[in-house]
């Protein structure tokens, strides 16, 4: 696992957007693997902003997002499809038919996640893998406890992560309480992850990352096992792991 250690939030965003832009422009047909959620909003700025100057295209980018909650419509603006398209899809030129969000509102939610899996697979797998982490260290929408063997799942959400969550919401009653998230394996079969972690609120889950064992109690400790992980971090969310 590699570390890269930068000052603030815009640091790590630029940090990140030159690390994606890199591999987009060297792979032939990248593939994608996309998070939602404040952390990765201004690394999603710097792409566009690294498209409009003609650094990089997205036309043959295929992507696949990590999770999305169960019950809202694509059109809600707190699903993670409406996310997507709000701060990046509709600003590049990344065709709608190479993106999939899980569709949280499917009538069988168990065929959808199937159908993810599916599509991933068929797509040639994920090359870069971009994820936030949560507070109590869930990566994707996969709570502490989640087996290291899941793929995609329906999940039960954390009081904590709703809380947490609440932010985007007129109310907490209004967060949805399931999400379909892509399981730890689905994670792990990417080629490469991007893990990126920024503020005080991460300090804590970052130092069990960084210094703590690999368990299912930490998700993202599973990290640690895979051959090609790079985590940008600020100093905020590096506070814990300092001793500070
Ligand atoms: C959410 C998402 C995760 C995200 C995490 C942190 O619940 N499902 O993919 O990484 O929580 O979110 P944020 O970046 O807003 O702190």
């Amino acid at each position: 696992m590699e570390v890269i250690r930068v000052k603030d939030y815009d640091a790590m965003s630029k940090e990140a957007a030159s690390f994606l832009v890199e591999r987009i422009n060297r792979l032939k047909n990248p593939i994608l693997g996309l998070a939602t959620g404040s952390t990765p909003e201004g690394l999603y700025k710097c792409l566009i902003e690294e498209y409009k100057q003609g650094n990089v295209s997205f036309k043959d980018v295929k992507s696949f997002n990590l999770d999305e909650y169960v019950g809202l419509e694509k059109n809600d603006p707190n699903s993670y499809y409406y996310f997507m398209k709000d701060k990046l899809f509709d600003h590049v030129d990344i065709s709608l038919d190479h993106v999939r969000v899980p569709n949280g509102v499917a009538t069988d939610l168990q065929q959808e996640c199937v159908d993810h899996e599916e599509a991933i697979k068929a797509a040639g797998g994920i090359d870069v893998q971009l994820l936030g982490i949560g507070a109590n260290g869930h990566i994707g929408f996969n709570e502490p406890g989640t087996p290291f063997t899941s793929k995609t799942q329906v999940v039960d959400l954390e009081e904590s992560t709703i809380q947490a969550n609440s932010r985007f919401f007129n109310s907490i009653e209004e967060v949805p309480t399931q999400a379909v998230s892509m399981g730890i394996e689905t994670i792990m079969n990417s080629k490469e992850i991007l893990l990126l972690a920024s503020g005080a609120s991460k300090a804590g889950a970052l130092a069990k990352l960084i210094n703590g064992d690999v368990t299912e109690d930490v998700p993202a400790s599973v990290l640690k096992n895979h051959p090609n992980v790079t985590v940008i971090v600020d100093e905020a969310a590096f506070a814990v792991v300092d001793g500070k």
